[in-house]
């Protein structure tokens, strides 16, 4: 990727100009985001993301981004959460940063797919030994009968796992949401706004500006 410095001194004066900025909208994300990164915002890779499952009924939580790359926005999650069952009913999804001290909204359109194992196991690998085992743990968004009951079942999956390296559960693993539109917005004075939208064409990106 290359080096925005340069460009978030610009940014930092509170405007965007669809004449100026990147023609690549993941050159402008790496920059926002490092600015949220050196601005010490709490947990910046904090995204929302919205699913609506076959019922179109549409419904939201926070996740966190843990790879972003020119191939998408990769989240991990238990693969028999409500999210998933509603990822693998209908793929379309919506993601939003929201970097209220910055004045800054990133809004992504996009579809989501599973990541290879291979790519889950690096990540997984990387965390700590508690949450490798609370990932075996949580049958995520199932009810439980109690946080007693719960716990116990932690201490059994510890010893279990007492030996050796945690393995990477089968139903546990990233997805990527790949976008088909991205949209940077930036608070302005009387709130007349800047927001750029990108949409992904064959080639490349078309830039348009949106009325606040
Ligand atoms: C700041 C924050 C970060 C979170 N990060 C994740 C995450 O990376 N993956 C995840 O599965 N749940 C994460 N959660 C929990 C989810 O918001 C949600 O409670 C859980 O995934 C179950 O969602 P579901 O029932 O829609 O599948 C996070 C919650 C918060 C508040």
């Amino acid at each position: 990727m290359l080096d925005l410095q340069d460009m978030r001194t610009d940014y930092m004066k509170g405007t965007l100009d669809e004449n100026t900025v990147p023609s690549d909208p993941y050159l402008l994300f790496e920059q926002w985001f490092s600015e949220a990164v050196n601005a010490e915002l709490k947990d910046p890779n904090t995204m929302l993301l919205a699913t609506a499952g076959q019922n179109g009924q549409p419904n939201i939580r926070a996740v966190l981004l843990k790879i972003f790359d020119e191939n998408g926005f990769v989240f991990f999650t238990n693969y028999n959460s409500v999210k998933a069952e509603e990822i693998t009913q209908n793929p379309k999804v919506a993601v939003e940063f929201l970097w209220l001290e910055l004045e800054r909204q990133v809004r992504i359109l996009g579809k989501c797919e599973k990541i290879t194992t291979k790519e889950s196991l690096s990540y997984f690998m990387k965390r700590s030994r508690d949450s490798q085992i609370g990932a075996w743990v949580s049958d995520q968004s199932s009810v439980i009968t109690s946080r007693k009951a719960f716990q116990m079942q932690i201490e059994k999956m510890k010893q279990k796992f007492a030996k050796g390296n945690v393995p990477l559960p089968d139903f546990w693993g990233g997805y990527r949401v790949i976008p088909d539109q991205i949209e940077f917005w930036q608070g302005r004075p009387s709130r007349l706004h800047d927001r750029i939208l990108y949409t992904k064409e064959t080639e490349g990106w078309k830039i348009e500006r949106l009325a606040p």
